[in-house]
C-alpha cells in the first residue's frame, strides 16, 4: 500500500479576510450598499478581517495626500458606525507598516514591466491620473496591493470587479514566488465579488465621491434631502423600475428599496404617477431612516478622535505582528541573511 503523502495543511487557522479603501474622503451609501454591510455581515461569521486603510495608494493619482491622519480618522470613524468592531476586525494604514512594504521588494522581482503595463485598471487610472507624469508608484502600486493582501496571508478578498485585476497578479505573486523558492508560504487568495450591481449616484452614473454625485454617509438629514432633490431624472411622470432605459429614476428607486429591503418594482409601484417629486421624497425619507441608527453611533464617535487614534494604533500594532512574522518567513525562505 503506498505511504499517504504528509499532511501539508497549515495548523487550522481563522479564514482571514483582506479589504480596505483608499482614505480620500466620507465613505457615501455606494460604498455602504457595496461593500460595508457585506463587511459587517463577514465579521459576524468569525473570521479574522484586516481593513487596510491604503494611505500610499493615494500618492499613485494626485501628488499630494491632502491631510492623510485626518482621512484615515474619518475612515475608521465610518467603518465603526457602521457596524465594523474594533475587537473583531483588525483596521490599519498600510504607511504604518514597514515590514508589508519590505515585501514589495522580492515581489517586484517577481512581476516583468511588460505584465504591470497591461494592467487595464492601472490604464484606466492613468487616463483619471490628477498628476502630470505617471509616477513609478502608479505602475507598480497593484505589486503593492499584492503586499497588502500575501503579508496577512488573506484566504478571500472581498472587492468590486475593477479590483480583479489586481487579485489576479496577487495569485501570480504568490505562485511564482512559492515556484521559486520552492515552498508553499504564500496562500493564493480568491476574489468575493460583492452580489449587489452598482449604485448610482444622483446624476445616474456611478456612485462616486470625485463625480460629486454621492451621499455621505454622514450626511446630515437636511443634507440628504437637498442632495436627492438634485438628483436626475427625466420627463415621463410614471415611475418605474427600468434600469436600462432610465438610469436616473431605476437608481432612485432603488435606492429607496435597498433602504427598505423591498423590491424594487413595488417601491415604483407605489409611487406610480406621484412623479419625480414623490418619487424623491421617499428616497430621501427612506435613507434617513435607515442610516439613523448609524448616523447617531457616527455622531457620537466623532466627539473622540482620541478613540478612532487608538483603534487604529491597536490595529497597527496587530498588522506590524503579522507583518514581521510573514517577512521574517520570506527572508527565510529565500535564504536572506
Ligand atoms: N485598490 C483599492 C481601491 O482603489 C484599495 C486597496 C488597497 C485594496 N489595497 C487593497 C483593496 C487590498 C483590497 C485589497 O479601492
Amino acid at each position: 500500500m503506498p505511504t499517504p503523502a504528509p499532511d501539508r495543511r497549515r495548523p487550522a487557522r481563522r479564514r482571514r479576510v483582506l479589504t480596505g479603501d483608499r482614505p480620500t474622503g466620507p465613505l457615501h451609501l455606494g460604498h455602504y450598499f457595496g461593500t460595508l454591510q457585506n463587511r459587517v455581515r463577514l465579521q459576524q461569521t468569525g473570521v479574522d478581517l484586516f481593513l487596510v486603510i491604503a494611505d500610499y495608494q493615494v500618492l499613485t493619482d494626485r501628488d499630494l495626500a491632502h491631510r492623510p491622519a485626518e482621512h484615515a480618522e474619518n475612515l475608521v470613524l465610518d467603518y465603526l458606525a457602521a457596524g465594523i468592531d474594533p475587537e473583531l476586525a483588525t483596521v490599519f494604514t498600510h504607511s504604518a507598516v514597514p515590514a508589508l512594504n519590505q515585501l514589495l521588494l522580492p515581489f517586484l522581482s517577481l512581476v516583468s514591466v511588460a505584465e504591470l503595463g497591461r494592467n487595464p485598471t492601472v490604464k484606466d487610472e492613468i487616463a483619471h491620473s490628477r498628476q502630470a507624469a505617471v509616477s513609478g508608484l502608479m505602475f507598480t502600486y497593484p505589486v503593492h496591493q499584492a503586499a497588502d493582501i500575501l503579508f496577512c496571508k488573506a484566504d478571500l478578498v472581498p472587492v468590486g470587479q475593477d479590483q480583479l485585476p489586481h487579485l489576479e497578479l496577487t495569485r501570480t505573486i504568490a505562485r511564482r514566488f512559492n515556484d521559486r523558492y520552492r515552498t508553499d508560504l504564500l496562500p493564493e487568495p480568491e476574489a468575493l465579488l460583492s452580489d449587489t450591481p452598482l449604485l448610482l449616484g444622483t446624476d445616474g452614473a456611478k456612485m462616486s465621491k470625485s463625480r460629486g454625485n454621492a451621499v455621505p454617509l454622514g450626511a446630515t438629514e437636511d443634507e440628504t434631502a437637498r442632495l436627492l432633490r438634485g438628483a436626475t431624472t427625466d420627463a415621463d411622470r410614471h415611475i418605474t423600475y427600468d434600469p436600462q432605459r432610465r438610469p436616473g429614476v431605476s437608481g432612485l428607486v432603488r435606492l429607496a428599496a435597498l433602504c427598505q429591503d423591498r423590491d424594487p418594482h413595488a417601491v415604483a409601484e407605489e409611487i406610480g404617477s406621484g412623479g419625480a417629486a414623490r418619487l424623491k421624497a421617499t428616497v430621501t425619507e427612506a435613507v434617513n431612516e435607515h442610516l439613523r441608527p448609524l448616523r447617531t453611533r457616527r455622531a457620537a464617535l466623532a466627539t473622540d478622535r482620541g478613540h478612532l487614534r487608538a483603534v487604529l494604533d491597536a490595529g497597527n500594532r496587530r498588522a506590524n505582528a503579522v507583518a514581521d512574522a510573514t517577512l521574517a518567513e520570506v527572508r527565510a525562505v529565500m535564504g536572506s541573511v
